[in-house]
């Protein structure tokens, strides 16, 4: 047994698309990212609740349009994602644009778009209003409640950058009505990976409780942050108890809001998160004395989390038979920093070079945290579709392209000749 980690899909069909598009690869697993949608799309049989999907956990376009074939809009953070859903063909009311720190180049693109504008400072607001007088948005509020996997996630606390003052949300409301704009939203969102689920049931109340304030309310958006679990024993989130508590809140809210309100939740992480999986090589094992080493095609160039939040991804040596002895190694990339650890004693059956090795729970904030640092490519990615075939959904540059784009990009290759001046 290696670490009590259970791989999603058959090694040896990883196996196969190792063998066959190389590594590193990131690859997704559609049936899974459909069913997922379809669970969260369940729990709440009679209310007005829709999902938006959090853009930022998986923007490989292949997999926003599975994500909208079940019924999904968009939650964007940067006019980019906005063009994206918009380049797919989602429609601009099923768009949310969650603005921080947006330029006015920005907001004028997202008013020429006509997405839903979701607006996070006072500052931005008055932009907006003296812009756009007579036209609408939604806002988001800072609720003071903390959660997050890690300090760097948590989005909701007193000390946070996101969201408008709970105090200083009637300034927010006069603002509008004096430029005659309709706040027809209200959102927040607490932190990703929420450690505990209370905290987004008192994360509800703060936002039913201040959309009061809004004479225009139309819907009420409680952001994402759904957990996945990531290691062995860690329990997964209770969608069910969780639909079941907040649909009785919501209920009540409905009858006594007396007019018809939707709602909107964005997971990111939740949807995608354990459907995607990370093949790598392995090219080294080598024994430093007190800790053995094995060394991949990989690093956090390609899969950050480990290094930035110390997060914990179980690895599968997929080549490797069951029932061989178990060593403990500290799994590194081949980027050239000491953080760059995937897993750290970790127990693994005994590796050689040659062995593939799975990294799991991949899908969300791993490829669109990647970067080519190191000046390396990035990893392909493969789709697993529902009727079981494989398809490439973005395909990897060999070292020379890689370093011809660089050139490109800096004027130092031109085009047509492929020659520096
Ligand atoms: N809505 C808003 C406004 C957000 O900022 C986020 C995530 C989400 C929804 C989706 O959150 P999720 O359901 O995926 O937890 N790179 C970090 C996660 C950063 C999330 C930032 N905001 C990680 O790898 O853990």
């Amino acid at each position: 047994m290696q670490s009590n980690h259970s791989l999603p899909v058959d090694p040896d069909r990883l196996l196969a698309i190792a063998q066959k598009w190389g590594t590193p690869t990131y690859v997704y697993l559609e049936k899974m990212i459909r069913e997922r949608c379809r669970s969260l799309n369940k729990i709440f049989p009679d209310l007005p609740v829709s999902w938006l999907f959090a853009v930022k956990a998986n923007d490989n376009p292949h997999i926003l349009k599975i994500i909208a074939d079940e019924g999904f809009g968009f939650d964007t953070v940067s006019y980019e994602e906005v063009l994206l859903c918009l380049r797919i063909g989602t429609d601009p009311k099923d768009i949310f644009y969650t603005e921080n720190n947006m330029t006015d180049a920005e907001m004028h693109g997202a008013a020429l778009q006509r997405v839903v504008l979701n607006i996070g400072s006072l500052g931005r607001l008055e932009a907006f209003c003296e812009a756009y007088p007579g036209n609408e948005c939604s806002i988001r509020i800072k609720p003071d409640i903390s959660d997050g996997h890690h300090a760097k996630v948590d989005t909701g606390n007193q000390d946070s950058k996101f969201g408008i003052r709970l105090d200083l949300i009637s300034d927010a409301v006069e603002l509008a009505r004096r430029h005659g704009v309709r706040i027809r939203g209200i959102h927040a969102h607490i932190g990703s990976g929420i450690q505990e689920p209370e905290n987004l049931l008192a994360e509800i109340e703060v936002l039913l409780k201040s959309s009061t304030n809004l004479e225009d309310l139309e819907f009420i958006n409680f952001g994402g942050g759904m957990p996945i679990p990531y290691k062995p024993g860690e329990k997964p989130f209770d969608l069910d108890l969780f639909g079941e508590l907040a649909s009785k809140r919501l209920r009540a809210f409905l009858k006594s809001a007396g007019k018809p309100v939707k709602f909107f939740f964005e997971p990111g992480r939740w949807v995608v998160g354990p459907a995607g999986i990370l093949l790598t090589q392995v090219n080294t094992v080598k024994d430093q004395g007190r800790k053995t080493f094995i060394g991949t095609d990989t690093g956090f160039n390609h899969l950050l989390r480990p290094a930035l939040y110390d997060a914990y991804h179980g690895v599968v040596n997929i080549s490797a038979g069951t029932g061989e002895a178990e060593h403990t190694y500290h799994i590194a990339g081949n980027i050239c920093e000491s953080g760059d650890m995937l897993g750290l004693d970790r127990s693994l059956p005994e590796s050689s070079p040659g062995d593939y090795l799975a990294i799991l729970d991949a899908g969300a904030y791993g490829m669109t945290m990647a970067s080519q640092y190191n000046r390396r490519a990035l990893p392909a990615e493969v789709l697993v579709t529902d009727d079981g075939h494989h398809k490439t959904i973005r395909g990897r540059k060999s070292p020379e392209e890689t370093v011809d784009e660089l050139l490109r990009e800096t004027g130092l290759l031109h085009a047509n000749t492929d020659e520096t001046p």
